[in-house]
């Protein structure tokens, strides 16, 4: 067989664009049935010190030494962000270069026009590395025969590395977050992490690939994990739960739900048992065939390794993995779901309580599964929390019934609500 050379044009060289470097050069040295020539690097500081070195000759800063550079057939995109990512992106796929990207902000926003552009120009677009965690798993997704019923996921390493830590280490979630950020586990600005934003822009993606179109970023619901204290980590523990922050999508019949928040999931389950940066992903189609599978959800080499696996992709002249058209579902808005629910209530430790909060959660049609009360308040003003697991309820109901107990003169602040779910394997 002959040799497939593939001439690429890497744009950006910071984590992951440096693991494809050093992942590259021992690819080469394999001298497999093809060869990736890396013919030009795009930075946006030419003399940053960097830890993958490479020869200067390849640097440069002009995005058209790429792009106008007919020996490039391909284009990696690690620089991250919007602009000019998209604009790179776009050029490079109507000059009919393949591209391959790790930028699932950017899929989750205009993944269906990039798409569409790849098909018009019989270009491949390839976006492992925006599912790090799952994206052996696309394959499966895009080709089923059968449309995806659930998908749980566990997608975003600082969000599962902030609880698993919170409940070692015995911590609060903001001296976890400032730990994590000094051993570079969370951004400075980790909101994107922590407000479940990122989780929800691999959702999209992958739905996308599931499900058979790009879903508004918007119309999904996103909740993060920074309310989550030590205390309901441990209260979860003791109903036999762990809080893991999750991308659901249900579909029944033509209803589709999609979420990210947090979630209590059952401790035997195998959602619940990710440790640290571990990430995982759970699906079940509507015959009732369910996989999984867990892995690391970021970090140079993991990331590095789903874009090779579509640079091979592109050397074996494989066709694009097109998400699939299916037919349009009506989206439920969270009001109309149904769940069972951990509540969280700080009250004045006075006589009658919690059979006034029973009282509302019942008139709302909520009924208790069980409740945790524990401590006496040491002043007569300081609070006490109660915890409430509920059976089914819903969740238009439910948030209603908490608006009502949260005007008692007796609750203390804003009441917590934590959905359950109880993942597939
Ligand atoms: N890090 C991970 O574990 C991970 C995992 C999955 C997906 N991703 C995705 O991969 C992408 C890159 O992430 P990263 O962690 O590697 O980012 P990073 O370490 O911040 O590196 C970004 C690189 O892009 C370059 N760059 C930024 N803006 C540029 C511009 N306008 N023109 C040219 N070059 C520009 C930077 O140049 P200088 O070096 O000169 O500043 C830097 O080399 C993002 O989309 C991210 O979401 C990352």
């Amino acid at each position: 067989m002959g040799e497939k050379v593939v001439r690429i044009g890497l744009f950006g060289l910071g984590t992951v664009g440096g693991g494809i470097v050093e992942l590259l050069q021992r690819k080469n040295k394999e001298k497999g049935d093809y060869e990736f020539i890396l013919e030009k690097i795009v930075v946006k500081h030419l003399d940053k010190e960097r830890p993958t070195s490479v020869p200067s000759h390849l640097l440069t800063t002009n995005h058209q030494e790429i792009l106008e550079n007919p020996k490039i057939d391909t284009v990696i995109e690690v620089i991250g962000g919007i602009n000019p990512a998209k604009e790179i992106i776009l050029e490079a796929l109507r000059k009919g270069k393949n591209v391959v990207t790790a930028n699932k902000a950017l899929l989750a926003r205009i993944g269906s026009q990039l798409f569409r552009e790849a098909i018009k120009n019989d270009c491949y677009l390839g976006v492992r590395a925006s599912n790090v965690a799952s994206y052996r798993l696309i394959e499966s997704l895009t080709f089923s025969p059968f449309q995806i019923e659930k998908l749980v996921g566990v997608f975003n390493a600082t969000c599962n590395y902030i609880l698993t830590q919170m409940e070692k280490k015995k911590e609060n979630f903001s001296s976890v977050l400032e730990k994590a950020q000094e051993i570079g586990y969370a951004e400075q600005d980790p909101s994107n992490d922590i407000d479940g934003y990122d989780t929800a822009h691999k959702l999209v993606v992958l739905l996308s690939l599931a499900m058979g179109y790009f879903l508004p970023l918007e119309s999904v619901f996103i909740e993060g994990i920074r309310r989550i204290s030590y205390q309901d980590i441990l209260f979860a523990r003791e109903l036999g739960y762990r809080i893991k922050l999750l991308a659901i999508a249900k579909r029944r019949d033509n209803n589709l739900e999609v979420r990210v928040h947090p979630a209590l999931v059952p401790m035997d389950k195998e959602l619940a048992q990710l440790e640290g940066i571990e990430n995982g992903l759970e699906l079940r189609d509507e015959v009732g065939v369910e996989v999984g599978m867990r892995a690391p959800g970021a970090g140079k080499y993991p990331t590095a390794t789903a874009i090779l696996e579509d640079l091979i992709c592109i050397a074996k002249g494989r066709k694009l993995i097109l998400p699939q058209q299916r037919r349009y579902l009506n989206l439920k808005k969270i009001g109309e779901i149904e769940s069972e629910y951990y509540l969280r209530f700080n009250v004045l430790d006075r006589v009658g309580v919690l059979a006034k909060i029973s009282g509302i959660l019942g008139s709302h049609n909520i009924s208790i599964k069980s409740v945790i009360q524990k401590g006496k308040a040491k002043k007569s003003l300081s609070s006490v929390p109660i915890i409430m697991l509920t059976h089914e309820a819903k969740e238009e109901a439910t948030q209603d019934a908490l608006k009502k107990i949260d005007a008692l003169p007796v609750v203390k602040g804003k009441s917590l609500l934590i959905r359950v779910e109880e993942g597939i394997l």
